[in-house]
């Protein structure tokens, strides 16, 4: 089963058995959708949302709460309509959050970080503060372990299991500093980040 179904149908069972389940903020619907509109144009865009059951005119604001289930249903109609893989969708993605649209509304993250590896080592606070306004989302946390003076490996605890997502954001944060990271996934909630 491809990854995205096999999420999907998880969280669809997750939200049978539990109370509605957990929401993402809707900033991250909204970074999607800019990055298809300017790339692949409006109707890609209108198309993915009503494969997914959304109304093709919504508007997602950054405030927004927006269910899990949605949001991996729009990134996996996403790949359909565009014929890509769930990594290329991931990386795509990864580039245009960290280089295009997240240093326009989250610009004090940036400011006075030089190197990738400070702006990752900054990136489990990042989360913690950016989702503590919206009461029912549970950001990613990130833990840190060196295993020598240039390899670092990420720990991602999320029950969302977007590691994919993770790599993506990764190799975006290289590029944004100019740097050559190497980036491999080592399973569900490790990345191993080799510095230059
Ligand atoms: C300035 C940079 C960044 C900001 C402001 C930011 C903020 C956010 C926010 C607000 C969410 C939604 C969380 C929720 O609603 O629960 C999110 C999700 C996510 N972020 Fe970031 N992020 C940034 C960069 C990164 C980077 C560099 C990584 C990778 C190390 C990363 C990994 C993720 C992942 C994987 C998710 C998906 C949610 C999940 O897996 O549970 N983010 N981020």
């Amino acid at each position: 089963m491809p990854p995205l179904e096999g999420l999907i149908r998880m969280k669809t069972e997750q939200n049978r058995t539990t109370e509605g389940g957990t929401k993402m903020k809707g900033v991250i619907v909204m970074c999607l959708g800019e990055l298809v509109r300017n790339n692949f144009g409006q109707d890609k865009w209108e198309a993915a949302l009503e494969k997914a059951g959304v109304k093709k005119d919504t508007i997602f604001l950054s405030t927004s709460n927006v269910d899990d289930v949605t949001v991996l249903k729009v990134i996996g109609s996403l790949c359909d309509i565009l014929n890509i893989s769930l990594v290329q969708a991931a990386d795509a993605f990864g580039d245009y959050w960290v280089n295009t649209f997240a240093p326009k509304i989250y610009g004090a993250y940036y400011e006075g970080i030089k190197t990738a590896k400070e702006f990752l080592l900054n990136m489990d606070k990042v989360h913690v503060q950016t989702a503590a306004i919206v009461p029912d989302s549970r950001p990613p946390r990130f833990d840190y372990e060196w295993k020598n003076d240039k390899t670092l490996i990420m720990g991602y605890k999320s029950h969302r299991g977007l590691i994919d997502i993770m790599v993506g954001l990764v190799k975006g944060v290289g590029k944004y500093y100019n740097e050559d990271l190497k980036v491999t996934k080592l399973g569900d909630d490790k990345v191993e980040i080799i510095f230059s």
